[in-house]
């Protein structure tokens, strides 16, 4: 069997104010019924896999037992950070866990659980593919064809074909500036990394330890001395905060030689801005998104949700109106990215 971990410790700035630094995006139904996080939980509960294990911060821990609950997913254990130190001690301090709880070779399958993702045949396949590369010692990622120059994401050169075996990473680029991105994604050859990864949990282990020591020893302390506290397991603070801040791209993933990709036969998105909720959302004939209690007239390529309030909207194109209880956001939705400089000068002020 495949360990699923869980990542669930981002904070989903650029979605304020409706993601909230006490309610991220990813506990938010913003797609429909169920939030992505569940969504991620539902991915993972068949047979192929154990129960997953979830790593996330002491803030949290409450609000993903209770989404587990409620759509009866059965959790191995929800590991919890004493400080945010962002992707790459996460995952590691997650297989030092599962390395011990399930086996050193045992396969991880790390999932980032604020993704929009649609399970069709080609999903398992890329699965399998992805599978049995990390059984021969590689480190996979899953690669998506890039469809514009997005400077958030990182990329990849490797000769993978969709739908195909995995194969080497020939260069990962973790979130270049927009320049060498247009220059990528005019070239050719580039994927975008998903974010997903498959691995095996000795294999990351040892390539942590040569490429990112420090990580590596925060991360295999603070499980060693992690303490069981209800359903959680508090990984110990004092060497858990000697981890630096990266993530896994950057310790990792750009420097590892052991890194392959499947190129991915399904649709995915990062539902990581307003503009990727309009993208993803169902559109109008004006091509509005509204949720809510929403009245639209002549307006048209806008986003408008309101989880409370009534919000009427006339004579707009290209705005996005987030309304909640206590802030509202009204911008271009075609300059959304702009959000996380709001909750930036907010956080200054405190
Ligand atoms: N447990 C934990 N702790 N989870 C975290 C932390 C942390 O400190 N920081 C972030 N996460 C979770 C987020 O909730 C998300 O599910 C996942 O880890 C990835 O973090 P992001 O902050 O969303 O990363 P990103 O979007 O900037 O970049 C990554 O994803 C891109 C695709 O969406 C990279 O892997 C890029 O290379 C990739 O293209
Ligand atoms: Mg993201």
């Amino acid at each position: 069997v495949v360990v699923p971990l869980i990542l669930a410790g981002g904070q989903g700035t650029r979605l304020w104010p409706m993601s909230r630094a006490a309610r991220p995006k990813q506990f938010l139904p913003l797609t429909g019924p169920t939030s992505l996080f569940q969504q991620t939980l539902e991915r993972v509960a068949n047979q192929r896999y154990a129960a997953p294990v979830v790593i996330t911060n002491s803030e949290y821990r409450f609000i993903i037992g209770e989404q587990a609950a409620e759509i009866g997913v059965d959790l191995t254990a929800v590991l919890l950070e004493p400080v945010a130190r962002n992707t790459a001690i996460a995952i590691i301090a997650g297989a030092a866990f599962i390395s011990r709880r399930f086996g050193p070779d045992s396969l991880i399958h790390v999932l980032p659980s604020d993704h929009k993702v649609i399970v069709d045949d080609g999903y398992w396949a890329s699965l399998d593919n992805a599978a049995d590369a990390a059984t021969r010692g590689q480190l996979v990622t899953f690669g998506i064809s890039p469809t514009y120059p997005e400077t958030g994401f990182g990329y990849i050169r490797s000769e993978a074909r969709v739908g195909g075996a995995a194969s080497a990473v020939q260069h990962f680029a973790e979130k270049p500036d927009a320049e060498r991105a247009h220059k990528m994604l005019s070239e050719g050859g580039y994927l975008w990394n998903s974010g997903m990864f498959m691995l095996e949990a000795r294999r990351l282990l040892a390539e942590a330890e040569r490429l990112a020591p420090d990580t590596y020893r925060a991360a295999v302390e603070s499980v060693a001395q992690a303490r069981e506290d209800l359903d959680f397991i508090r990984l110990e603070e004092a060497s858990f905060a000697k981890a630096p801040q990266i993530s896994i791209d950057y310790a990792i993933f750009e420097k590892t030689e052991r890194a392959s990709v499947v190129a991915v036969d399904f649709a995915w998105s990062d539902l990581g801005s307003w503009d990727a909720v309009w993208k993803n959302g169902e559109q109008d004939d004006a091509e509005n998104v509204s949720v809510g209690a929403v009245t639209l007239t002549d307006v048209s390529r806008s986003l408008v949700i309101t989880d409370h309030a009534h919000v009427a909207v006339t004579g707009l194109e290209d705005i996005a109106v987030i309304a909640t209880n206590d802030a509202v956001y009204v911008g271009r939705l075609s300059e959304a990215q702009k959000v996380s400089d709001v909750v930036k000068r907010l956080k200054s002020r405190q």
